[in-house]
Formats: structure tokens, sequence, C-alpha cells
């Protein structure tokens, strides 16, 4: 049966650019709307506590111009929950965050911060906003998830990606990322995934069965420089539509 996954394009990397010389350009609405305009289902931003790349009036402006439902990553943190709850985006992830990371390496250890977790969430649980929790691929976090009363999980495809590019404990780590789709199905979690994919990798990745949404950002913003934003994300939706037959 012929099924449909979703792509989040993740255009916090559009702010970075943006950021090194301090001006409007590249403008991060245009990218949301050409984004939009090329078949992504959804934008995402992650607002990090540094504002390294995407900021509060980035938010605000993309809230009030794209048409596709806005995903905003933030960490369970007082500051970001109240930017949330304030700019209601459709979405939030919670990620993990680190000052000194270059991106988010791992995934919410849900089990170990269950309480802190359930505090910051349960005022969102109350809201329409949909919540998922960022994850390593590993069932005690994909039960710990479920005890918080959060139905979406992202799996972080990081470990795989990296597998992927060096060849070494790729089976292992498809594995996990199956393995943890499947029991996301009996535990009756939506299930999306995401991070380091790319035209290669993300073929496997679009195969298995109860994913619903793949986000992506670094390599499709990076692969636009050679290919212009529209065609790095209509080749990227085909790529997926095709492996997901
Ligand atoms: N999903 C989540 C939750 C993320 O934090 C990120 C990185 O910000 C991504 C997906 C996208 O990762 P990448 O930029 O490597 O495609």
């Amino acid at each position: 049966m012929s099924r449909y996954i979703k792509l989040g394009v993740n255009i916090d990397h559009v702010a970075t650019l943006r950021n090194a010389r301090g001006g409007n350009y590249p403008n991060v609405v245009q990218s949301a709307k050409v984004a939009e305009q090329s078949g992504a289902d959804s934008i995402t931003v992650h607002i990090r506590e540094d504002r390294r790349h995407i900021n509060e009036t980035d938010l605000e402006n993309l809230l009030d111009t794209i048409n596709v439902p806005l995903n905003l990553e933030i960490a369970a943190k007082e500051e970001t929950v109240a930017i949330a709850l304030k700019n209601q985006p459709k979405s939030v992830c919670f990620v993990p965050e680190n000052r000194q990371e270059i991106t988010t390496e791992g995934g919410l250890d849900v089990k170990k911060n269950f309480n802190h977790l359930k505090q910051m969430i349960d005022p969102m649980l109350k809201t329409d906003i949909k919540i998922s929790l960022f994850i390593d691929p590993s069932e005690e976090q994909l039960y710990a998830t479920k005890d918080l009363g959060v139905n979406t999980i992202e799996l972080h495809t990081g470990a795989y990606a990296n597998a992927f590019e060096k060849n070494i404990d790729l089976e292992f780590e498809l594995n996990r990322l199956q393995s943890s789709a499947m029991l996301a199905e009996d535990l009756s979690l939506n299930c999306h995934a995401g991070h380091g994919l790319n035209f290669e990798n993300v073929v496997s990745i679009a195969k298995i069965k109860n994913i619903l949404e793949l986000n992506i950002g670094h390599f499709i913003i990076a692969d636009s420089i050679f290919n212009g934003l529209q065609n790095s994300i209509q080749k990227m939706k085909n790529i997926i539509n095709e492996a997901s037959k």
C-alpha cells in the first residue's frame, strides 16, 4: 500500500548564514515561502538558548506568513516553553540542548529527566499544540515518552547517519530505528525521524513502516547552494516518495 511521508524542512541554517553578516539576507521568511511552494509539508525552526540561528522575531514573522504548519524545536526550559505558549505554533518538539554542542547530539533522556519534563510539558498538554519528544531509538525512552502522556516521538537518526557515512555498525543502527518504529506502533505513538539525513541515507529510513514525517535541515540548505532550494526540496521529496512506496 502506498503511503505518504511528510517532509518538514528545517530552515535554521538560512538564519545561520544571515547571522554571519548580521543583516537580513538571506531572508528566513522568504526561504520558508520557497520551501512551502516546493512541497515542504511543514517548516521547522529551533530557537536555541544562545539564539545562534532563529530568533523570536523570525518565529513571529514565520507564523504571520507561512501557510503550512510550523514545528518549533525547543529545550525543556522555562524561557523557551513560555515562547512556545505565547506563539502557539502547530507543534513543538522538545530537544536536549547543550551550549557547547555544534548540533543536537543525542536524544532527550526522558527516563532520567521524567519529572522535569513533566513539569515543562504539562501546561502545553492542555493546549492545542502537538508535542513530540526527540529521542534516541531505545525502548526505555519510548516507554518513558508514553508514560509522560506524549503521543509523538521523533527518532534521532544522527547515529545512523554517522554509521552510514563511515560504513561502521550500519545494520545495527538501522535495526535500532526499525525496531523502535515498530514499538512506537505497538504503543500507539506517532513516529517521526530526523537528523543528518541526506539524499542517500534517507532511502532506508523512508522504507521504515510507521514513519510519518521526516525533518531535514542542514543537508537541504547546504545542497541548495549548488542546486537551488526548490530543486533540493523537490529532489528530497521525490526520493522519499519513491522509497516509501
Ligand atoms: N530533528 C530535530 C529534532 C533536530 O533537532 C534537527 C536539527 O536541528 C533536525 C531534525 C534536522 O537535522 P539536520 O539539520 O541534520 O537535517
